[in-house]
């Protein structure tokens, strides 16, 4: 079974992290994100991903040189501009030749769903399309539809005002399609299949949804990115696991590291603190520093004192500054 895997856009919510790294190659727990998903596409029956990449390629190229993630084939589908989702899928999947039942997938999904099962559903459904779900408290910020007890979905709303969702049911951003869903996708074209596609395929009655309630995490906002990496130290997670400090890290014997993941080539200096935070890799702390429910890409100078704040790979706390709520370098 093959999958297309969105990885093209611009991860504007997690800036200035992704003004150098792209979302899907931040890491989860030391490994990128993108292969903790390919890893989990592997185990329930995908052989094959593509990547529909745009914005920025190159790292995922420089990842996977030899085009293989695990045991994982890789095809790189570069758009020469953002098509937006279905667009995405629609040329990637051309790209690659495509002709039977496929998998797709949002690129920031953190989730333990057994892609296999979805797949069973989607046959068993005689679908379309078949759509992974979630129930979640505020469903506004998402995909939302309207199930009839069937699995049938009656509604799919993109993002709908508050108060206003059809359920608290959420498209977790998992997909198996049949081939004949490309074409209503024009190609070469932006489109969107939250915004476009889905609400023409459920006009013709060819969508359904399978909630489930697996572990489940959107990673591309700041503090559920954070969420996804301290989650792996808990136990939370069926087959995912982190330890808190990559072996190539250099931790000073007296540092207090409490709820955090310090990433490869992270220095922490002798009495610094960091508690409920991710040191991406190749972040320093200074001496005495506290750093607390933080994204760190750079430099953290000695005495400062940083909580709630993300900090670029250009990005540096200069000695004794307090920072809160603030991202450096900023971002527009
Ligand atoms: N190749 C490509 N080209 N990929 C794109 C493009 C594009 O133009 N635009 C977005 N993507 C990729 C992103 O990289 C991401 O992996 C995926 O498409 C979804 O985009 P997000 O920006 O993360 O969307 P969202 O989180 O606001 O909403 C989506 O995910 C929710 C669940 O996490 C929607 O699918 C919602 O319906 C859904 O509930
Ligand atoms: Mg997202």
């Amino acid at each position: 079974m093959r999958a297309v895997v969105l990885v093209g856009g611009f991860g504007t919510r997690l800036r200035p992290l992704t003004l150098t790294t792209p979302k899907p190659m931040l890491p989860v727990g030391h490994e990128p994100m993108i292969a903790r998903l390919v890893g989990r596409l592997a185990r329930g029956g995908v052989t094959e991903v593509v990547l529909a990449l745009g914005f920025r390629p190159e790292p995922f190229m420089e990842a996977f040189p030899d085009g293989r993630c695990g045991d994982v084939g890789l095809t790189y589908a570069v758009e020469p501009e953002p098509l937006d989702t279905a667009g995405a899928i629609r040329f990637a999947a051309e790209t690659a030749g495509i002709d039977d039942t496929f998998v797709v997938a949002n690129g920031d999904v953190m989730t333990d769903l057994d892609v296999a099962t979805l797949v069973d559903a989607h046959h068993r459904f005689g679908a379309r399309a078949t759509l992974h779900l979630i129930g979640v408290d505020d469903p506004s910020a998402f995909g939302v539809v309207d199930l009839a007890d069937n699995g049938q979905v009656r509604a799919f709303v993109e993002k709908p005002a508050p108060g206003t969702e059809p359920s608290n049911l959420i498209n977790a951003g998992t997909y198996v399609f049949e081939p004949d869903v490309l074409d209503l996708i024009p190609p070469g074209e932006r489109v969107s299949v939250e915004r476009d596609t889905f609400p023409l395929l459920v006009a013709a009655g060819g969508v359904y949804g399978l909630a489930t309630d697996d572990y489940w995490i959107d990673a591309g906002r700041p503090d559920l990115y954070r969420a996804a990496n301290l989650d792996l130290l808990d136990g939370l997670r069926r087959n995912e696991h982190a330890d808190p400090v990559a072996a190539s890290a250099a931790v000073a014997a007296d540092a207090t590291i409490r709820n955090s993941i310090v990433g490869d080539h992270v220095v922490v200096a002798p009495g610094a603190t960091v508690v409920d935070s991710v040191l991406l890799p190749h972040a320093s702390v200074g001496g005495s520093a506290v750093v607390e429910r933080s994204l760190v890409m750079g430099r953290i100078g000695v005495g400062s004192h940083v909580s709630d704040s993300m900090i670029g790979a250009a990005g540096a706390v200069a000695d004794g500054e307090v920072v809160r709520d603030t991202s450096i370098p900023p971002t527009p």
